[in-house]
């Protein structure tokens, strides 16, 4: 980014960036941050992992890139189960999804925003209204260091997908 910003002026950077994956805050975000670059997340609902809908024992269709996804195989996958678990009475005392709660922390993070993707038009009428979540601060450091019980246990690969 360094040596394209002497040709130029990078206004963003679209990094893969949610809750359970969070490499861009070690490599990128500092620079981002200090030259006041957007970060837009993309999978920021980790493919639909933290709406909390897949149930421990799910199987994604072959044809589902989500079934190459690292964060729905083996131990990530039981990982982000049990950080669930821990999300669900947040979103709970919040009236809001746990969808909603994961959009709300990602864009409460220094220069973020989120490309939510939506399969249907109630789930981006859904996400949008993530912005209307309020929660503290202590409550985002929780939700952190949820996070943190599938994140800690990844490598410092960006890719998402074992293609
Ligand atoms: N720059 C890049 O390399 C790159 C790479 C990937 C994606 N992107 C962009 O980022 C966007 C979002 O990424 P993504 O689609 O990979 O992941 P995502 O936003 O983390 O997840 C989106 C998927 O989660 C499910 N979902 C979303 N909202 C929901 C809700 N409220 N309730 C229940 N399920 C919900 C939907 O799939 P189901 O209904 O099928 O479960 C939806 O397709 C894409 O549309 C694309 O524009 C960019």
């Amino acid at each position: 980014m360094k040596e394209a910003a002497k040709y130029g002026r990078i206004d963003s950077l679209q990094p893969p960036y949610s809750l359970f994956w969070r490499q861009v805050e070690k490599d990128a975000m500092p620079y981002c941050v200090e030259n006041n670059i957007s970060i837009i997340a993309y999978s920021p609902l980790a493919q639909g992992l933290l709406t909390g809908k897949f149930a421990a024992d799910h199987k994604f269709d072959p044809q589902d890139n989500r079934a190459k996804n690292k964060l729905l195989q083996g131990e990530n996958y039981q990982r982000a189960q049990q950080a669930l678990d821990k999300l669900r009475p947040i979103a709970h005392r919040h009236n809001c999804t746990l969808a909603q709660l994961a959009l709300f922390w990602l864009i409460a993070q220094p220069q973020a925003n989120a490309i939510a993707g939506a399969r249907h038009s109630e789930q981006a009428i859904a996400n949008a209204k993530s912005a209307d979540v309020k929660l503290s601060e202590n409550e985002l450091q929780e939700i952190d260091a949820i996070g943190r019980i599938v994140t800690d246990h990844l490598d410092d690969n960006s890719v998402m997908w074992n293609w």
